[in-house]
């Protein structure tokens, strides 16, 4: 087992990684909680409900199982894990286990943070999405019709527990969705790993067990060092949103439909790279080197849309990184270094936006 520690003063927690992680460690015993509620969804639940609530034997143990999918991370949906606390009479010293991907762990996440002002909670994420992003680092919430991630609160778990066997049942396009945030802190900061992640690929697409705790560990280091520096996103953790401010207005602008997240994001950070290199910060080798990269994981690089490059400026207006009408960017001064900016030449950024998007 390999831990990384999130070291945030009282509320710092560990990320324990390895193989057979939910059943044969002593994570269970740990936790001091007497009441515990399983958050889960109705797909994982047949996979990996029944063996996690076997861990809790002498405990009192609910569980919520939400219907699964983007569309139901919302206030409706965790009204259904209010519920379940209430019936069940769950008081503060209660702990809320999220088992499963994004979705679970936001919405779950978001519950702990609210549920009588705030009760425990711990993340075992079942996408490598989750693994290498979602779980890590307390961002929680739900989506509002209107926007994506518009309601929330930073709410660290106390532990998170990532079972790589877990990966088995996961479908091929969502593990190279998940791949897609592993290239992205490569390219923000460590091009070592990039070449791993070059040297490695055929492992992990194997979901070689060695490979893949080797790739998350190092994508949950990389995350630790950001939000150990800037935990409420102040500034440096708005690195970890590269490729996303294209990425989310994609999703938006398609209705969540058509992209799972790691994809869109990968076609924002295909976006992010090409105007990174138009502006002289990187080489159109390393872009390349990039491009080719999000390939090998089978991710799209290109939007085949006809999303207008219009629709796409207002709709990346509605970041919450913009400020005062300007859209602040994540790019790149050579592979493996990002900054974040909103000085970047106005005329350029519109015209790159043309060339790839159609036109009104
Ligand atoms: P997801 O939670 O929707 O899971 C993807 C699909 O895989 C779902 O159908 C799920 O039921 C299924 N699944 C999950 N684990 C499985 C397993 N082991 N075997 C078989 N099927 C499994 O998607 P995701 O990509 O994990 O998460 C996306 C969400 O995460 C988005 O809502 C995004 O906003 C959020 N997110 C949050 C943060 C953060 O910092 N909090 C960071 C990145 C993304
Ligand atoms: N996924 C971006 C962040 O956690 O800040």
């Amino acid at each position: 087992m390999k831990t990384v520690e999130i070291d945030l003063g009282s509320r710092s927690y560990p990320i324990h990684i390895g193989s057979g992680l939910l059943t044969q460690s002593d994570w269970p015993s740990r936790l001091k909680n007497q009441q515990i509620c399983i958050v889960t969804n109705e797909t994982i639940a047949p996979l990996y409900l029944a063996q996690t609530k076997a861990l809790f034997k002498d405990k009192t143990v609910i569980d919520v199982i939400l219907p699964d999918g983007e569309k139901f991370k919302s206030l409706d949906t965790l009204a259904l894990i209010f519920d379940g606390l209430i019936d069940a009479a769950f008081d503060r010293t209660c702990v809320l286990i999220a088992l499963g991907g994004g979705v679970v762990g936001d919405i779950t996440g978001y519950a702990a943070a609210s549920y009588q002002r705030g009760v425990d909670f711990v993340q075992i994420p079942t996408t490598l999405l989750a693994q290498v992003d979602s779980s890590v680092g307390g961002k929680t919430g739900v989506n509002h019709p209107r926007g994506k991630n518009m309601i929330g609160a930073f709410h660290q778990p106390k532990a998170v527990i990532t079972d790589l066997d877990i990966l088995k049942t996961l479908p091929d396009r969502e593990f190279s969705a998940g791949m897609a945030e592993v290239i992205k802190y490569g390219a923000i900061m460590d091009s070592t790993f990039l070449q791993w992640l070059d040297d490695n690929a055929d492992a992990l697409l194997d979901r070689d067990v060695s490979a893949l705790q080797y790739a998350i560990a190092r994508s949950c280091e990389c995350k630790a060092q950001i939000v150990a520096e800037d935990e409420l996103e102040g500034g440096r953790r708005a690195l970890l949103n590269f490729g996303h401010t294209y990425g989310h207005a994609l999703e938006s602008l398609s209705n969540y439909s058509r992209w799972l997240h790691g994809e869109a994001v990968a076609i924002g950070m295909t976006l992010a790279s090409e105007f990174s290199m138009a502006l002289g910060g990187i080489t159109a080798e390393a872009h390349q080197q990039l491009v080719e990269k999000l390939q090998k994981f089978n991710l799209p690089i290109s939007a085949d849309t006809d999303i207008t490059s219009d629709s796409m400026i207002a709709s990346m207006l509605r970041d919450k990184k913009s400020r005062d009408g300007n859209i602040r960017l994540v790019l790149l001064e050579g592979m493996g270094n990002a900054f974040l900016s909103d000085q970047y030449d106005r005329k350029m950024f519109t015209s790159h936006l043309e060339k790839v998007f159609a036109a009104d």
